[in-house]
C-alpha cells in the first residue's frame, strides 16, 4: 500500500511518516520545505532504516503534482501540508487562504484524474469556536475560528464534505487535532518553530535550555482548577498512530467521517510546567502575566468515538511528552 504525505517533513507529517514505514508502508512526500528542512528526511532514514521517496514542490502545483500521480502508484492520501501559525494568519489571510485552501483543490483535483479514493485531512478543534461547550464532541455544531487559519480548516472541512456528496466514492477522514507536543523518542525528529514560538511546549523546552529566559503564564484568573487555561495535549507519536488507524478504516469505505485526537482530558498550564520539571529533573524559570486575548479559559476532546470507531486511543502521557520534547531540544532542535 503507498500513501501520498503532503507536508511530510513537517512536524506531525515526519512523525506519522516515520509511522507508516514502521508498519510496511510505500511513502511517498511531497514538501516545499516552507516550514521545514531536508534534514528531516536523513533522520527518518536513521529512525526507520528506509528514505521516503520525496519530492520538493508546492502541492499548489498542479502540473507538479500529476508528475508525482505518474511516476508513483498512490493509493491514499495524507494532506498536512499547510501553514499554521494563527497568529500570523492574522496579518496574512491572503497567504494563509490561498496556500492552505489552494493547496487542498488542486490535490483534490489531481486525486480525481488518477482515481485516489482515499483521503486523511489535517484540521483542528479550533473549528468547534467559542460557541460549544466543552469536552468537544464531533456532532457539535461547528463555531467560527477566530482567525484566519482557523477559518481555513472549517472552510477545507466545508469543501471536503461537499466534494464527497457530489462522488461518495471519495472517502475522507477529517482529523481534528488538539494541542500536540512532544517528539520522537530517538529525538531525531521533533518541532522547530522558526523565531520566537507561539506555543507553550517550544517556548518551555526553549527557556529550559536557556535560549530563552522566561516563560510567561498567560493569566491565573481562569475559572479553572489552578487559574491557568486547561487544554489536551497529545504526545505527536500517538497522534501520528491516529494517521494510521484513519486510513485503516478509509479501507471500509465509509465515506465522510469526522474523529477527534486527543487524550479525553484537560491539563492546565502550571500543571504542564510541573510535569516537566519533575520529568526532566530541573526547574523553569517562570512569572505569571497577563491573559492572552484570544484564549479559551478550557476545552477538551471527547475522543470516544476514534476509540470506538478506530480502535485508536493515546496511550503517551503529557509527562513523556515533557520528557522527549526536553530530549529533542537538548540535542537536535535548532540544528
Ligand atoms: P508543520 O508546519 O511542521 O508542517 C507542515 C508542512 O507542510 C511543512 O513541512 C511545510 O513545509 C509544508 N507545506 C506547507 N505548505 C505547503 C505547500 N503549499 N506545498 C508543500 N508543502 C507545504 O506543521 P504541523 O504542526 O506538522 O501541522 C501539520 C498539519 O496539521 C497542518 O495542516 C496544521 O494546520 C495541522 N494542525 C497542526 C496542529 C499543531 O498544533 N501542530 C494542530 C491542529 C492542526
Ligand atoms: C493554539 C491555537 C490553535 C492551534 C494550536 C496548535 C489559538 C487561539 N489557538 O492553541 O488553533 O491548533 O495552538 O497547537 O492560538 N501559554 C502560556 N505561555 C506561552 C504560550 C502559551 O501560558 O508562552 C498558554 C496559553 O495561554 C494556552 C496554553 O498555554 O492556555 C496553550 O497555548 P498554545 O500552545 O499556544 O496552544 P493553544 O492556544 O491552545
Amino acid at each position: 500500500m503507498s500513501v501520498l504525505v503532503t507536508g511530510g517533513t513537517g512536524y506531525i507529517g515526519s512523525h506519522t511518516v516515520v509511522e507508516l514505514i514502521n508498519a510496511g508502508y510505500e511513502v511517498v512526500i511531497v514538501d516545499n520545505y516552507i516550514n521545514s528542512k531536508p534534514e528531516v528526511l536523513d533522520a527518518i532514514q536513521t529512525i526507520t532504516g528506509k528514505k521516503p521517496r520525496f519530492y520538493n514542490l508546492d502541492v499548489i502545483d498542479k502540473v507538479g503534482l500529476k508528475k508525482v500521480f505518474q511516476e508513483n502508484k498512490i493509493d491514499q492520501v495524507i494532506h498536512f501540508a499547510g501553514l499554521k501559525a494563527v497568529g500570523e494568519s492574522v496579518s496574512k489571510p491572503l497567504e494563509y487562504y490561498r496556500n492552505n485552501i489552494d493547496s487542498t483543490l488542486s490535490l483534490l483535483e489531481v486525486m480525481k484524474e488518477f482515481s485516489v479514493k482515499n483521503l486523511v485531512f489535517s484540521s483542528s478543534a479550533t473549528v468547534y469556536g467559542e460557541e460549544n461547550d466543552f469536552p468537544y464532541v464531533e456532532t457539535m455544531r461547528l463555531g467560527t475560528p477566530t482567525s484566519p487559519y482557523g477559518k481555513t480548516k472549517l472552510f477545507i472541512e466545508m469543501i471536503l464534505k461537499d466534494v464527497n456528496h457530489a462522488n461518495p466514492e471519495l472517502n475522507v477522514a477529517v482529523l481534528r487535532y488538539f494541542n500536540p507536543i512532544g517528539a520522537h523518542p530517538s529525538g531525531l525528529i521533533g518541532e522547530d518553530p522558526q523565531g520566537l514560538p507561539n506555543n507553550l511546549m517550544p517556548y518551555i523546552t526553549r527557556v529550559a535550555a536557556g535560549k530563552l529566559d522566561t516563560l510567561h503564564v498567560f493569566g491565573n484568573d481562569y475559572p479553572t482548577q489552578d487559574g491557568t487555561c486547561e487544554r489536551d495535549y497529545i504526545h505527536v507519536v500517538d497522534l501520528a498512530l491516529g494517521h494510521l488507524a484513519a486510513l485503516k478504516k478509509l479501507e471500509s469505505h465509509p465515506g465522510f467521517v469526522v474523529y477527534n485526537l486527543g487524550t479525553g482530558k484537560g491539563i492546565s498550564v502550571l500543571e504542564l510546567i510541573h510535569d516537566f520539571e519533575d520529568v526532566n529533573h530541573l526547574k523553569l524559570n517562570y512569572v505569571i502575566d497577563k491573559r492572552r486575548p484570544g484564549d479559551l479559559p478550557a476545552y477538551w476532546a471527547d475522543a470516544s468515538k476514534a476509540k470506538r470507531e478506530l480502535n485508536w486511543e493515546t496511550k503517551l502521557t503529557a509527562k513523556d511528552a515533557c520528557r522527549d520534547s526536553w530530549n529533542w531540544e537538548k540535542h537536535n532542535s535548532g540544528k
